[in-house]
Parts: C-alpha cells; structure tokens; sequence
C-alpha cells in the first residue's frame, strides 16, 4: 500500500485519547493488516452516521461499536429492528470468515458477549416500554397517531386544557375520558380554549381506537421507563448494551421510531450539563432512521433538530442507521460529526444523484475518488471520517470492519427467554392504574365523598349525601396534592413537545 496513504490515516486516526476501534485502512483493493482506523470517544457526544445498501454491513457496523463502546465502560441503547442485533448478548462463534477477516484486519479474535438488557414494546422480550401520555407531549403522540398538523394542534389544545385543569394524562383512557368530556358535558369549557369541534375531537377518538387496538394502550402509563436504567455501567467497568427488541412490531416503524424519540428528548430533559468529557454517557443507535423522519410535521422534525443539537452537551451520541445520508434531513445531516458509509447501489438516475449528492458532502481527499469508492466498497467496508479531537473532520478513508467479538445471528427463544427474567423487566412487568384524568372526571359526576370520619366513627356507617351541586370541586383538592403538581409540571413539560428544556426556560422563549 501507498506509504502516504498509511502515513495520513495514521495522521488521521492517530490522535491521543481513548477510541473504540472499527477496523483497518482498505486502498487499492489491499487492506493494511492493523486496525488503525478508530471513533475518538471524546467526540462521540458529536453523532453519527452509519448507512449504506441492503446488506452492505450496517448492523454489524453498529455491532463493532456497540461491543467496544461498552468495553470502553460507555452505556449504548441499540433498536434491533430485525432481531438481528441480540446475538450481541453472547459470544459468537470462530468460523473461518471471521478468522480470515480478522486476519486481514490484524486483531487476534476473540469470543466475547456484552452485558445486555432487553426492553420491548410489546412487553414480551424484557423491560416493557412505557410512558406517561403527558411526557410524551401531543407532537409525539400525533406522530404516533398519524395526525395531520391542525389535528396535532388541537390535541395540544386538549393537553393545555389538562393542564389547566390538573387532569393527569397518564395513560389512553385519560385522554379519550377528556376528550368525551370536551365535547359533551365540558364543551363549554372549551370556549376559552377555541373550541374543540366535535369532528376534530372524533378522529383523535377513531385514531387513538386504531393505536389500541393495535396494541398501543400497553405502551401508555406508569411506571414510565426511568432512562436511567439505559446509563448503567456494570461492576466490572463495563457499560450495558440495551437492546429494544422491535422484531416483533415490524409493521409499526411510527410508533417506535417516535417512542426513541421520546426517549432521547426525555434523556436531553433529565441529564445535567456536561463540559467537555473525555467520553460520552451514553450512545444511542437510532436505527432505520428514515422511519423517524417520513411523514413527520414540521414541528416534530424541527424538535428532531433541536434535540440533536442540544443533547449534546448533555454528553449523549446519537447514531441514525440508515440506507442512504438523503433518508436524514440536511439541518441534521450536518450535525453528524462522525461518518461510516456502506457501499451504496446507483442503479437508477436517482440513485445515481443520491450517490454525487452523499460524495459531496465528505471531506476532500486525494486518496480516493469518492464516487467510485462508495459504490464499490466490499461487504463489511465503509468510507470513515470521524471528527478529531480538534473538532475537525478526518479525510475519509476506506476502512474494512474488524468481526464482532459477539454472536452475528440472533439468540435463541430459550436464550431471549433466559435474558428476558432480569429484575429490570419484572420492575415493569405490571401496570399502575394511578389515579388520573378519567378518575377525575368520572368523579365529577359523583356525590362528594364523606369528610375525614375520625373523630366521629359511626359517621362511616351512614349512607353518603346526595349530589350536592355547588360542592367544592374535587379536582381542586387534588390540584394541591404533591402529586399533581408533579404530575402537572409533567403536562405543562409535554405540552410544549418533546421537553424541551425547563419550564422557566421555555417560559422567557415565548
Ligand atoms: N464487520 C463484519 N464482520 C464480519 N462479517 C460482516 C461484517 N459486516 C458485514 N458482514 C457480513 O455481511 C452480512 C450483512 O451485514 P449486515 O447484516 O450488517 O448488513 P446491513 O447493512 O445491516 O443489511 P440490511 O440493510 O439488510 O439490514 C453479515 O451477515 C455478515 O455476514
Ligand atoms: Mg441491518
């Protein structure tokens, strides 16, 4: 190989601090046996790309990084879409590809899992996956629900109206309670609000029908998944891998893909300000990103933005995981500080301009011609330009990926099963029914309770007095109970979308 081309990848990669290696300089068809090309840890918190055709090795892209990262004592979440990604719970095995390719790469291959917690949607692999409607704002949730921008509009007027009110949104039934009631007995209320007209208040009830009946309410409630459960590092140094197993709800990419969404901006929320680390909290592979951005509202595409942008200093890394740099907006694009493009196909005239189009945005080279590289890169080889420490971006080089040290195929059911019976998952295995928005309205309607019966015990045994009308409204005695105003600062937060920073803040921003 062209000693310049050893001594600039050398000089390129070769920057002091820690790195979690991803394999070895490719040029001209002969690859340097020594793993020199790496991700500095310090840069992680500045994101990333992984894309590339079918097949071109993305997940075992993510695979490589994931394992070192968390031998590096970094947490990672990872979305395994295909159940291709659990294997990394166990060591893999020794076959004569991967010696041969770790040959090539020059690292002496050895077998090796990750510590691994699995958390699912459907609550059958792991840690069911559950949020407060409240927390996850109406832009999310119109998301999920498949509203165009007026009906998210009005759901946020609904959420404003909750909170108001002190009705805790906490799961699906709260919510269809309070949108009964805006449009039969509370219409009224609704006035200062512009009104929610029934039509309008009708597809949100015919939308959120179809989410539970396709399994949806289960996602929606308490106990809302603590993010801090995905920042664990275990005993030993290690950092834990969580794997959110989506294998099982293929068909419904809006609902996940918003939910990790809601995940990283509840992550952006809860974090303190880090300054300069000298590695990242927390990286997040979010893959088959595109699935996040087609359809999204504006509103929700520019809370992507934003959360991309800030969580950085909160000293999380996103990877988006995709097939082509166009799946990703330009304005997020170009936040994606460090690349590992796959091979990509120019089979038609517009693969071909997606192809110029992901060429033009690396970093000269004189090296390769990036064009020509990116459609023919091999199996498990990526074109690789990280940002060094200097906040700079390297010149790209064509890198071959080292094997994973873990398993390339999936676990079996009786090792998901195995993996599946952790204290995390038995903590959410049970939803709290706590008292909320349809208990609160439904209470409206009821007599007003007996007052506090102590001094006077056979009080008890009398029949409860009859609706009084001008009673005290129960709602205002539970507004000033502790915990709905927590819950209420937890509206107020999701109202304005995905938590966008404390309430003071967004306070002086309007
Ligand atoms: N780093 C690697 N080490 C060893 N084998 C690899 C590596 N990368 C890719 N391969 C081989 O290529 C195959 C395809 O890789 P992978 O599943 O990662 O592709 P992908 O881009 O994620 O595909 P898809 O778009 O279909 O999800 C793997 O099953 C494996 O045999
Ligand atoms: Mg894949």
């Amino acid at each position: 190989m062209d000693p310049k081309v050893i001594e600039a990848a050398r000089a390129a990669f070769g920057a002091a601090g820690a790195r979690v290696q991803l394999g070895a300089v490719v040029h001209d068809g002969a690859c340097l046996p020594e793993p020199i090309v790496g991700l500095p840890l310090a840069m992680l918190n500045r994101h990333g790309l992984v894309a590339g055709a079918t097949g071109t090795g993305k997940t075992k892209t993510v695979q490589v990084l994931a394992e070192g990262l968390a031998a590096a004592g970094v947490p990672v979440f990872v979305a395994d879409v295909k159940g291709d990604l659990s294997g990394i719970a166990c060591p893999g095995e020794p076959d004569a590809r991967v010696v041969e390719r770790a040959r090539q790469v020059g690292v002496s291959w050895r077998p090796g899992g990750s510590e691994v917690e699995l958390l699912s949607l459907s609550g059958a692999r792991g840690a069911q996956v559950r949020a407060t409607v409240s927390s996850f704002g109406p832009l999310a949730l119109g998301k999920v629900l498949g509203l165009n921008e007026t009906q998210t509009s009005v759901l946020a007027l609904v959420f404003k109206y909750c909170d108001d009110r002190g009705l805790p949104l906490l799961d699906l039934p709260d919510l269809r309670a309070v949108l009964q009631h805006l449009t039969g007995a509370g219409a009224a209320e609704l006035a200062a609000y512009g009104g929610v007209s029934k039509a309008s208040a009708g597809v949100l009830l015919r939308e959120m029908t179809e989410l539970e009946q396709q399994g949806g309410a289960r996602l929606f409630g308490e106990p809302e998944l603590a993010l801090g459960d995905l920042i664990r590092v275990e005993p030993d140094g290690r950092g834990l891998v969580s794997v959110l197993s989506l294998a099982d709800v293929p068909d419904k990419p809006a609902l996940w893909s918003t939910f990790m969404m809601w995940m990283l901006a509840r992550l952006y929320y809860d974090l303190p300000e880090v300054g300069d680390a000298d590695k990242p909290r927390l990286v997040f592979f979010f893959d088959e990103a595109h699935l996040l951005f087609r359809g999204a509202t504006r509103a929700f595409l520019s809370e992507i933005e934003q959360v991309v942008r800030l969580i950085r200093s909160k000293g999380v890394g996103i990877f988006f995981v995709t097939q082509s740099p166009k799946d990703v907006p330009p304005e997020i694009l170009g936040q994606l500080g460090c690349r590992v493009q796959h091979a990509l196909r120019a089979f038609t005239a517009d693969d071909e301009k997606a192809l110029r189009a992901a060429a033009r945005t690396f970093p000269r080279t004189p090296f390769y011609d990036i064009s020509s590289t990116l459609t023919t890169l091999g199996t498990g080889e990526a074109l690789v330009t990280v940002l060094t420490p200097s906040g700079a971006p390297t010149p790209p080089f064509a890198t071959r990926v080292v094997p994973p040290a873990s398993r390339m195929g999936p676990l079996t059911d009786a090792e998901l099963a195995r993996l599946s019976a952790t204290e995390q998952a038995r903590r959410y295995a049970v939803a709290i029914d706590r008292d909320s928005a349809r208990e609160m309205l439904a209470r409206r309607l009821e007599p007003e309770p007996e007052p506090e019966p102590e001094r006077e015990p056979e009080r008890e045994r009398r029949p409860p007095p009859r609706p009084a009308r001008a009673a005290p409204d129960p709602l205002e005695r539970v507004l000033r109970s502790p915990v709905a105003r927590t819950v209420t600062r937890e509206v107020t937060r999701g109202l304005m979308g995905a938590l966008f920073g404390p309430p003071r803040r967004r306070r002086s921003a309007r």
